[in-house]
């Protein structure tokens, strides 16, 4: 049980980090003297609504990560899947509470300020399954006649423009992602196919019908994916106070 305006944080940190080609575990890379998943770590510490943390580890690197836990907090490590949804199911097995907060690892600018923010808006809204930081987008948004490649721009070539969308209602979601722990359980007994298709959790729980609501968060919070955001993550890090 969770206490009321608690929950769980769930850290998925198990991933390789092949885009950003460091050489070791994305979440254990250093950035701003400190590895990413302990800037995590620090956030979800110091935020008021948080009273438990379960890190998904990369295997093999479950010593590494458990060195990196806050003290005077319940937290766990668990080895995390070959997915990122597989990570996160690993480490839902692990929670007790009725609430969660799923985080990537590899946003280390969240704040705890931002944490409790979430965690109270669900509270707030007794109907709704799920609580999402995301961000307005701010780009002109354009459809092209063909489906990218999965990761960047098409190489070799320019993609025709098919129309611009209109990005009224458009957000880019981040983590964290903040919601009931039975409704998200449900959400991830989702099919393989779903599952796999999904990029977050809020996607399951919205098929799942539940309601998600949108908390907009600091463009700010970006998440480290390759080397350019390495370094801009790094530079913003290493200017904190
Ligand atoms: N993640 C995870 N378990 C996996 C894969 C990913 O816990 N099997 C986590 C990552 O550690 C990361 C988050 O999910 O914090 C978002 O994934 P992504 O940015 O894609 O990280 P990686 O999968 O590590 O990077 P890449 O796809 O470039 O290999
Ligand atoms: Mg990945």
């Amino acid at each position: 049980m969770t206490a009321a305006g608690k929950a769980t944080a769930v850290i998925a940190a198990a991933g390789s980090g092949e885009r950003l080609g460091a050489g070791a575990p994305k979440a254990l890379v250093e950035i701003a003297g400190r590895p990413i998943l302990g800037w995590c770590l620090d956030a979800f510490a110091d935020a008021h609504s948080v009273e438990a943390i379960v890190v998904a580890a990369p295997v093999a690197h479950e010593d590494a990560v458990e060195k990196l836990l806050p003290e005077g907090l319940a937290a766990e490590v668990v080895r995390g899947g070959p997915t990122r949804a597989e990570s996160v199911q690993a480490a839902m097995a692990a929670v007790d509470g009725d609430v969660v907060a799923i985080h990537d690892a590899a946003r280390p600018l969240v704040t705890a300020g931002l944490i409790d923010e979430l965690v109270e808006a669900l509270a707030a809204r007794p109907e709704a399954a799920g609580v999402i930081a995301a961000t307005p987008l701010t780009d002109t948004v354009k459809r092209a006649m063909e489906p990218r490649p999965a990761d960047g721009p098409p190489s070799g070539g320019a993609a025709e423009v098919a129309r611009t969308e209109s990005r009224d209602h458009l957000w880019a979601a981040q983590t964290p992602q903040v919601f009931r722990a039975d409704v998200l359980r449900a959400a991830l007994a989702a099919g393989p196919d779903r599952i796999a298709a999904a990029t977050d959790e809020a996607t399951l729980v919205e098929e799942a019908g539940g309601t998600v609501l949108i908390h907009p968060s600091p463009a700010a919070n970006l998440k480290v994916t390759t080397p350019h955001d390495l370094e801009v993550v790094g530079l913003l890090l290493a200017m904190r106070p």
